[in-house]
C-alpha cells in the first residue's frame, strides 16, 4: 500500500471511530485523558507565540491555551475532518485549522508558517500507526528555543493487574496503543536533531510526558 493510500484509509478510520464519538469526547475524555491540563500550565507561552497542536481533535486544549496564555497564535490540525467539525464549531476565529496527517505535514501548505514556538501532541501518538515519524516531523517544526510537550498514556504499572488489562483492552477498542518506548525514541530523536529532553511520568504510571527543547 502507498504512503497516500494508508494515510487515507487511516483518515477513514479516524472519522468513524469520531463521527459519533465527537458529540461526547469532551464530557467524557476527562475522565481518563489525565495529565493535558498539566500539559498546557507547563507550555510557559508568551504573547505572540505560535503554538501548534498536532492531532487537535475537538479543540478543547487550544481554546484552554488561548485562555491561559493570552496573545498565543493558535494552530491545530488533524487527520480527521468529523473531529475538525467540533474544533471549527467551537474554537471559530480563534485558532487556525486545517486537515493533515501527522506522519508527513508540511507547516508551510497548512497555515504558511515556517515553524512554532510550542508544538503539543496530546493522546495523538497513541492512534497514529507512523508515531515515530510524527513525533520526528513536530520536533523539526520547531522554532529555535522553542518546545515540544507529549503526554500519552503511560505503562499503567501503578494500577492493580485487571484494571490495567481492562483499561489496555478497551483503548484497544479504540484504536490506541500506549506508546512504552516513546522515551527511548524521544531520546534518539533528541541526539539527531540536538534537542533536549525531559520526560516525566503522571501518578501510577498512568501517563507519560516528554518535552523536547530545540
Ligand atoms: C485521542 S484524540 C486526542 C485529541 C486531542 N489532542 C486531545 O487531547 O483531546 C486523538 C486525535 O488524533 C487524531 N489523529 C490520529 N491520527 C492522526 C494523524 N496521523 N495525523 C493527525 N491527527 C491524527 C485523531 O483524529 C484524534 O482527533
Amino acid at each position: 500500500m502507498t504512503g497516500t493510500a494508508a494515510a487515507q484509509d487511516h483518515a477513514a478510520l479516524m472519522d468513524k471511530v469520531y463521527r459519533g464519538q465527537r458529540h461526547i469526547y469532551d464530557f467524557t475524555r476527562k475522565y481518563y485523558l489525565f495529565g493535558r491540563d498539566r500539559l498546557i500550565r507547563d507550555l510557559d507561552a508568551a504573547p505572540g507565540m505560535a503554538v501548534l497542536e498536532v492531532g487537535c481533535g475537538t479543540g478543547r486544549n487550544l481554546e484552554l491555551i488561548a485562555g491561559a496564555w493570552p496573545g498565543v497564535a493558535c494552530h491545530g490540525f488533524d487527520i480527521s475532518t468529523e473531529m475538525l467539525k467540533s474544533a471549527a464549531a467551537r474554537l471559530g476565529e480563534s485558532a487556525r485549522l486545517a486537515q493533515g496527517d501527522a506522519t508527513r505535514f508540511d507547516s508551510n501548505a497548512l497555515f504558511g508558517c515556517e515553524g512554532f514556538d510550542r508544538v503539543v501532541l496530546s493522546y495523538t501518538l497513541s492512534m497514529i500507526p507512523g508515531w515515530q515519524a510524527a513525533l520526528n516531523q513536530a520536533a523539526a517544526a520547531l522554532n529555535p528555543d522553542g518546545v515540544l510537550h507529549a503526554v500519552d498514556f503511560g505503562d499503567l504499572s501503578g494500577l492493580p493487574f485487571p484494571l490495567r488489562s481492562a483499561l489496555r483492552a478497551w483503548l484497544a477498542k479504540f484504536h490506541v496503543s500506549p506508546r512504552l518506548d516513546l522515551p527511548s525514541v524521544a531520546a534518539r530523536l533528541a541526539e539527531e536533531q540536538g534537542l533536549r529532553l525531559e520526560v516525566k511520568c503522571g501518578p501510577l504510571g498512568y501517563y507519560q510526558m516528554v518535552r523536547l527543547y530545540r
